[in-house]
């Protein structure tokens, strides 16, 4: 992966990464939370072996800012009973210096059902932490930025759900977890990117009502040959690619291994060798080792996978999510040391939500038994 490059001066000739120097203090300096944070001696020893492993995607001169806030945040979320649960898509210095458990959409609510921990930290986005909350109501919650949102979320209301029922009475409704808990509600069943395809074969029905990503439904009709019912939502992420810029990349990496997220639009899909969940992405460049790599999807993860596969180099063709991108390390140490911003779901709503969710869980569990 191409970063920023190493500079001499920050590397301290012993070896160490930095030699302490009290002036970093002041780089930390973001808000009252973190204005006592430095970059002392104590921490540098007690992040050294993690600044190793990330040092290929951390550039040199961030360290000292992250690393007193690390340190901090696993001091506290020990201190407070607490797991933090980090989505593929958060930057590095969350991904590896703070997650008790990272992973897609279907990994993060299985995880966070099981954890035996009292309070949830979720570093990923709204409709997440909402899901999070469903299924471990007993649980405190917390999102770090509840602007954290998800245009595909924002894209349809429990009433447009209801209107779509009445339009095909009798479809039953595959709903996208990327979806308010409302709308989760009024659904049948819910899936992710990891498993839509197995949950609308699940149904054994020829048509479905499917909501609210067009694109990841067009590309489940093409795998289940059921008739989907779409509504109009898209990922402003992922819509931004196209086929065209696909090409003209292969043109400039010849022999690259494209990798893509269901969310992009079909002539991407068409143009991707492995098409798949961010997890299973990850998954597939473990087993297939290409010499070079892109992911075509949002541009955080690469950098978080790199990690884990240094003879593999990493093209990105960037579009970052800013929902995503609000989670940062100051805002979650804040929000452990406030325990707040907690989610909380009306109770009727978390009742019917949680029987799509479970319902959608239930199939895995199946498959996995099978
Ligand atoms: P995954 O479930 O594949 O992690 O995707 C979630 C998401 O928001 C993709 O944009
Ligand atoms: Fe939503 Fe797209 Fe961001 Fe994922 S990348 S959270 S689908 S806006």
């Amino acid at each position: 992966m191409t970063c920023l490059p190493e500079t001499a001066a920050s590397r301290d000739p012993a070896g160490l990464p930095y030699t302490p120097d009290p002036s970093f203090a002041n780089r930390a300096r973001m808000n009252p939370t973190t204005d006592l944070l430095a970059f002392t001696p104590e921490v540098e020893r007690e992040t050294r072996d993690l600044y190793q492993k990330v040092r290929r995607v951390i550039p040199d001169v961030e360290w000292p800012v992250h690393a007193p806030l690390i340190a901090a945040i696993n001091r506290l979320k020990r201190e407070r009973n607490a797991i933090i649960l980090v989505h593929n898509y958060m930057r590095p210095e969350i991904f590896h210096g703070v997650a008790d458990y990272s992973g897609d959409s279907l990994g993060l609510a299985q995880f966070g059902e099981r954890a035996p921990a009292g309070t949830i930290v979720m570093c990923g986005v709204h409709f997440m932490a909402e899901t999070a909350k469903i299924l471990s109501p007993e649980k405190t919650v917390l999102l770090p930025d509840l602007k954290a949102g998800c245009s595909l979320a924002s894209s349809i209301t429990a009433a447009d759900v209801r209107a779509l029922r009445r339009q095909h009475p009798g479809a039953p409704v595959v709903t996208y977890v990327n979806t308010s808990a409302d709308v989760k509600a009024e659904s049948d069943i819910c899936c992710t990117s990891a498993n839509a395809v197995q949950v609308v074969e699940s149904l054994g029905v020829d048509e479905v009502i499917f909501i609210p990503d067009k694109y990841l439904g067009r590309y489940v009709a093409s795998k289940t040959g059921v008739r989907l019912i779409l509504w109009e939502g898209a990922c402003e992420v992922h819509e931004r690619f196209s086929g065209t810029e696909l090409r003209d990349f292969r043109g400039m990496h010849p022999g690259i291994h494209v990798m893509a997220h269901p969310e992009c639009p079909p002539d991407v899909l068409a143009e991707a060798d492995f098409v798949g969940s961010t997890s299973a992405m990850i998954d597939h460049v473990g087993k297939v080792h290409p010499r070079q790599v892109a992911m075509i999807t949002e541009c955080a993860m690469a950098g978080n996978v790199a990690v884990g596969f240094p003879d593999v180099e990493f093209i990105q063709p960037c579009n970052l999510c800013p929902h995503m991108q609000r989670i940062t390390l100051p805002k979650i140490l804040q929000s452990l040391q406030t325990m707040s911003p907690a989610i909380d779901v009306p109770a009727d709503v978390a009742r019917r939500a949680r029987g799509a969710l479970e319902r959608m869980l239930a199939v895995g569990r199946g498959a996995a038994r099978d």
